[in-house]
């Protein structure tokens, strides 16, 4: 028999690691001890299987029926609570980032930051917090292939004694637009054409031409680091600015940075249309491979730390999520370690029903006034509720376990954590939980005019060409062939008016361009 590797072995696993289910054996009908062990002859090692509440099964081939071709009977429960299980099965996908895999681990603390913060999980070196991370890619559905162009996700929810903070970032530093009013445009443009149901390049190239501050990022994706080779040869970034405060009441302005110890791989995009045909599944398959062979993956926590002073008088916007801060200006700190050590124990309980929030923070990290992490603020619980329901943050994975959590919300589908007597209004006279001022947000000053500023142009070129001038020769070879392969299935005023902007990155970068897009025009018409 052909080498299996342990992803394609599972079912064995459990075959040969277990009879019982979820391992409670003391719980579940066995047929040893039910009183059925007469029908069975030999299998009494086998646990019984019952309906949804827990009456034993007798058939799950057959249903009820009069006579042998029907018609079925109503009071076949079996049947009825088997189909109308199975008829609710799927919940809604994610409307971005729906494709993606996840695992279990833990952060350890390296190196002291508590000048800068007060958050405990930094609050001793040696420290360790247990954690999960999902990775994903952004535009396709639950069933689209993981070795497509398209920025990887890369989101952290860490179980802390102070509640959860998810840092839901990328696996890019920047973001391709500034205004949160922009990214449902933005993603109906990654997506389906609501006509065709087609990916369609007009769409897409006509809103990332339309704004030009996407340039920084869209240079980004499609270079060699928009196609990562699985999601343990990539690095993560918070992306956003985000604050610190400290024991001091000290606020910092700081950046999350997560770079992997597995060194950055990417694959080119010819192998990776293969790999597409192949193995839809590349990233998620690798993750759980390595993981189960023990090879865990991990990756080293740094933080860029800027004062509040000092993000006054900076050159740019520094709460832009288009820009990054420089290194020679503000250099990486160390901080710790991502590991990840576990594979979830089911895929839908543990990766599909995770729950990640911008706005989920613990004292001593807090967020800025970044326009775009504010609407992300809103935007995440939402879609949880939508998705997930009201108590989405009662199920295991979700819930911050290591806290108690008392409060007054109650009720709503599915509570089961539902606080007992304890009273639902507040204030009130019968040791009902109890405000913390310690937990409040750092006070801080704002003032200004109100009104909707248009950040369509602000400086969008300088970084995008700072990044041009890295690239070695190949790298940018492949960048312009990347972009032409996209860029030439639009129509020709928004290759032209793309061609445009990239010009004002370079002049070189916008003729290579030009010149390509004719030569790909002149092979399709001798096609
Ligand atoms: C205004 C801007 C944004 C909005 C409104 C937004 C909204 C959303 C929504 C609604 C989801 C689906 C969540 C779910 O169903 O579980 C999502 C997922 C996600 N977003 Fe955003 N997003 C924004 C910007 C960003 C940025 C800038 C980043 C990275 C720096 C990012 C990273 C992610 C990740 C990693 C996920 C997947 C989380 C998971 O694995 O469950 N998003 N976003």
């Amino acid at each position: 028999m052909s080498q299996r590797d342990p992803a394609a072995e599972q079912l064995n696993e459990y075959k040969k690691s277990s009879f019982a289910v979820n391992g409670e054996k003391k719980n579940v009908w066995l047929f040893s001890i039910c009183g059925l062990v007469d029908c069975v002859g030999d299998q009494e090692q086998k646990s019984v299987m019952t309906t949804g509440y827990g009456t034993p099964v007798d058939s799950k081939t057959s249903t009820l029926t009069i006579g042998r071709h029907g018609p079925v009977l109503l009071q076949d429960s079996i049947f009825i609570d088997e189909m109308t299980h199975f008829d609710r099965e799927r919940i809604p996908e994610r409307v971005v980032h729906a494709k993606g895999a996840g695992a279990f681990g833990y952060f350890e603390v390296t190196h002291d930051i508590t000048r800068y913060t007060k958050a405990c999980i930094f609050s001793q070196i040696g420290k360790r917090t247990d954690l999960v991370v999902r990775f994903s890619t952004v535009g396709g559905e639950s069933g689209s292939a993981d070795t497509i162009r398209d920025p990887r996700g890369f989101a952290v929810k860490f179980y802390t004694e102070n509640g959860i903070w998810d840092l839901v970032g990328n696996n890019t530093p920047v973001f391709f637009v500034r205004d949160p009013m922009l990214f449902p445009s933005f993603i109906h443009t990654q997506k389906r054409n609501p006509v065709t149901h087609l990916k369609d390049a007009d769409m897409f190239w006509d809103f990332i031409s339309l704004r030009p501050e996407t340039t920084h990022q869209v240079m980004i994706l499609f270079s060699d680091r928009g196609i990562p080779d699985g999601y343990r040869h990539m690095n993560g970034y918070g992306s956003h600015t985000f604050k610190l405060v400290n024991a001091k009441g000290e606020a910092f302005y700081c950046k999350f940075h997560y770079k992997t110890d597995q060194k950055i791989k990417n694959i080119l995009s010819e192998a990776a249309s293969k790999i597409t045909a192949s193995d839809p599944d590349y990233s998620i398959r690798d993750l759980y491979n390595a993981i189960h062979s023990r090879n865990y993956p991990s990756w080293t926590f740094f933080i860029q730390v800027m004062t509040i002073e000092e993000a006054k008088n900076y050159r740019f916007n520094v709460l832009d999520v288009t820009k990054v801060w420089p290194h020679s200006d503000f250099p990486l700190i160390p901080v710790g370690k991502i590991v990840l050590n576990r594979n979830p124990s089911n895929y839908f309980a543990d990766v599909e029903q995770a729950a990640f929030a911008p706005n989920h923070m613990i004292p001593g990290i807090e967020p800025s006034a970044d326009k775009m992490l504010q609407g992300r603020l809103l935007a995440y619980s939402d879609t949880h509720r939508h998705r997930l329901g009201a108590n989405y943050l009662q199920l295991p994975v979700n819930c911050p376990y290591r806290v108690g959590v008392i409060n007054y919300q109650r009720d709503g589908p599915s509570a089961f954590h539902n606080q007992d007597g304890a009273p639902n209004y507040y204030p009130n006279s019968f040791s009902g939980p109890e405000e913390c001022p310690k937990a409040k947000i750092d006070p801080f000053d704002v003032n200004g005019i109100v009104d909707r500023f248009n950040t369509a142009d602000e400086n969008n070129f300088e970084q995008p060409r700072m990044f041009w001038n890295i690239l070695k020769d190949d790298e940018r070879d492949r960048l312009v062939q990347n972009i032409i392969a996209s860029l030439q299935n639009a129509a020709d005023f928004i290759q032209e008016r793309a061609v445009q902007n990239f010009t004002k990155v370079t002049d070189e970068f916008g003729s290579r361009l030009r010149n390509g897009l004719k030569i790909a025009l002149k092979n399709k018409a001798s096609l």
